[in-house]
């Protein structure tokens, strides 16, 4: 496996887990077998991510546009965020994990509305890697939000127009008590962002690989967090203004 310095990884790491549904078809099998298998791969990195001591990970587990889908994967999926978040929170208590969720949680059925804030309430005193799944989730909608209550502040005069600034924005998004990322992985050979955290990536690192989320393991994680260590952030300066800013 690649060696990592530890100095040099991503305080923020998103991730959007794709190719479940192409892993299982496959081999001939079902796609609900390949999001199960996709929750193994959540597992693992989870807790790589907690061990090497990363300090936000933010995964895509559900859009705003995948309730969209047949309505029995829909519900497989319900049903393996219920199972899986009454299963690890004892684990997220053994590794001193924060669980946080980002996204319309109204459009989520009760039960897995209940496990979500039971998570997030038993965790909540946890003070080591942020762990935010991302649930019904899109960013346009995050951003609309955010534009009509900070609309509503500005009419109420609690919010001038002078005062508007990439801070206040930021903090009317789901994301106001996370940095933003600087290391985006996307698995599965696609090459978009799929409405995910649009405005928190304007200077996050990105890289796409084709392995499936299933297939995503260990080492295939270590060579990606190696490529970040390995490239030059400008935030649009150039590299002679970076080093004497270092
Ligand atoms: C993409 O595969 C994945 C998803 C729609 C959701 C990811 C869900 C999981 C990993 C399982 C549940 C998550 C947790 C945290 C318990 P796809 O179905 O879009 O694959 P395809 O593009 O090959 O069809």
């Amino acid at each position: 496996m690649q060696i990592l310095d530890p100095e040099k990884l991503p305080r923020h790491l998103a991730i959007i887990m794709d190719g479940n549904g192409r892993w299982a078809q496959e081999r001939m099998l079902k796609r609900i077998v390949g999001h199960r298998k996709g929750v193994e791969t959540v597992r693992t990195i989870v807790e790589e991510s907690s061990r090497l001591g990363i300090k936000y990970l933010t995964l895509f587990a559900f859009s705003s546009e995948n309730w969209l889908r047949p309505k029995t994967e829909v519900r497989a999926l319900m049903a393996l965020l219920k199972a899986y978040l009454a299963k690890e929170t004892a684990r997220m208590m053994t590794n001193n994990i924060r669980f946080a969720v980002i996204g319309d949680r109204a459009d989520l059925p009760e039960d897995v509305n209940k496990a979500v804030t039971d998570a997030v309430t038993k965790t909540s005193q946890n003070d080591g890697m942020v762990l935010t799944l991302a649930l019904s989730y899109g960013s346009r909608k995050e951003i609309i939000q955010a534009v009509a209550q900070l609309v509503d502040n500005v009419l109420a005069g609690t919010v001038t127009r002078e005062e508007i600034s990439e801070e206040i924005i930021s903090a009317y998004l789901y994301t106001r008590e996370i940095p933003d990322p600087d290391f985006l992985i996307r698995t599965s050979g696609e090459m978009r962002i799929s409405n995910f955290l649009l405005w928190q990536i304007a200077y996050t690192e990105l890289y796409f690989t084709e392995v499936n989320w299933p297939d995503f393991g260990k080492e295939e994680f270590h060579s990606a967090l190696a490529n970040y260590q390995a490239r030059e952030r400008r935030y649009g300066l150039i590299s002679d203004q970076v080093r004497k800013r270092r």
